[in-house]
């Protein structure tokens, strides 16, 4: 691949710019990622997948919210075991990596889901930890320094490839669970997951979404996410994916600024698939405009004293 100012080596993953498709928006056929790879996005992350198959939670789903949505989709999935099919066919058109998005029941769970992905030629594995834990309901495993230190270790024993650990916003102390994961062999960390919301219909005065709450995803949780990215910089130098409202190329520079490496693209792309191209375009205008030779002469910038 050649090099240019955008190109970025992210935890090993070469990424040709340093913005990705996050989890949960273009759903599990390979076309769909290719149509998203050939749109500019730098790698694609997959819908989260499990062990088995769920059809996920009644309708409504998704509700449009003050600059965001809110969703509770009830992580609906196939299964690893015909998700492997989709993975195997992507990586004979992809040009750009993989990533799988996992999510499980219980560290065993984990590593096993994780094992066949990396197996059928995932690029890297990214954790999704914020799913309701069965034991625990309601809660979520990334709110545990104890339970998601237990997860990393085991999945990172079980694959050869980058592991990436998606951290929920939904703590008091972010850098808690960023520690847990690096000490336990996470290569990279992606901040953040949706926050915890609600939507309440005024008419029939009850929730909106079936499942009642959801995650927030868009505009309106940048600032929040901006500051968790920010936080893990300040302490750790662990490569960061930061996601939660990017929407163009200034939103990008922030993360970049703040210390993330590279960023995931989620709400925005089902507005305009040509996001990733114009955020590109956008980063490296400015780049050239800042005298900065590289992505990395601008990943946390904003930490200078
Ligand atoms: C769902 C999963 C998530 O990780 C999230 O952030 C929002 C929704 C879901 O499938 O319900």
């Amino acid at each position: 691949m050649e090099s240019n100012a955008l190109s970025i080596d992210f935890a090993g993953l070469n990424l040709p710019n340093p913005t990705m498709l996050a989890s949960g928006i273009m759903g599990y056929s390979a076309e769909s990622f290719h149509r998203i790879a050939k749109s500019g996005a730098g790698a694609v992350v997959t819908k989260s997948v499990g062990s088995q198959p769920r059809t996920g939670y009644a309708n409504p789903t998704v509700v449009q919210a003050e600059s965001g949505i809110i969703n509770a989709m009830g992580l609906p999935n196939p299964g690893i075991d015909v998700f492997t099919e989709e993975i195997k066919f992507s990586k004979t058109i992809l040009r750009v990596p993989i990533i799988v998005s996992v999510f499980g029941y219980s560290a065993e769970d984990y590593a096993a889901v994780a094992k066949k992905a990396a197996d059928a030629g995932a690029d890297a594995v990214e954790l999704n930890v914020s799913c309701p834990h069965v034991k625990q309901t309601g809660a979520e495993i990334g709110q545990s320094p104890k339970l998601l230190a237990e997860i990393v270790q085991q999945v990172k024993a079980a694959i050869n490839k980058p592991l990436i650990v998606k951290l929920s916003p939904n703590v008091t102390d972010i850098t808690v669970l960023a520690q847990a994961a690096v000490e336990a062999g996470a290569d990279a960390l992606t901040a953040v997951n949706t926050l915890r919301a609600i939507a309440i219909d005024a008419e029939t005065q009850m929730p909106i979404l079936a499942n009642k709450k959801g995650g927030l995803s868009g505009a309106c949780m940048k600032p929040v996410a901006l500051r968790c990215v920010y936080d893990i910089a300040d302490q750790y130098e662990v490569p960061i994916i930061g996601c939660g409202g990017v929407s163009n190329w200034r939103d990008a520079v922030e993360f970049l600024l703040a210390g993330a490496s590279a960023v995931q693209i989620g709400t925005a792309v089902a507005d305009d698939i040509e996001v990733f191209q114009s955020i590109t375009k956008g980063v490296e205008n400015y780049l050239r405009k800042k005298n900065a030779r590289s992505v990395k002469d601008i990943v946390g910038l904003a930490h200078r004293k």
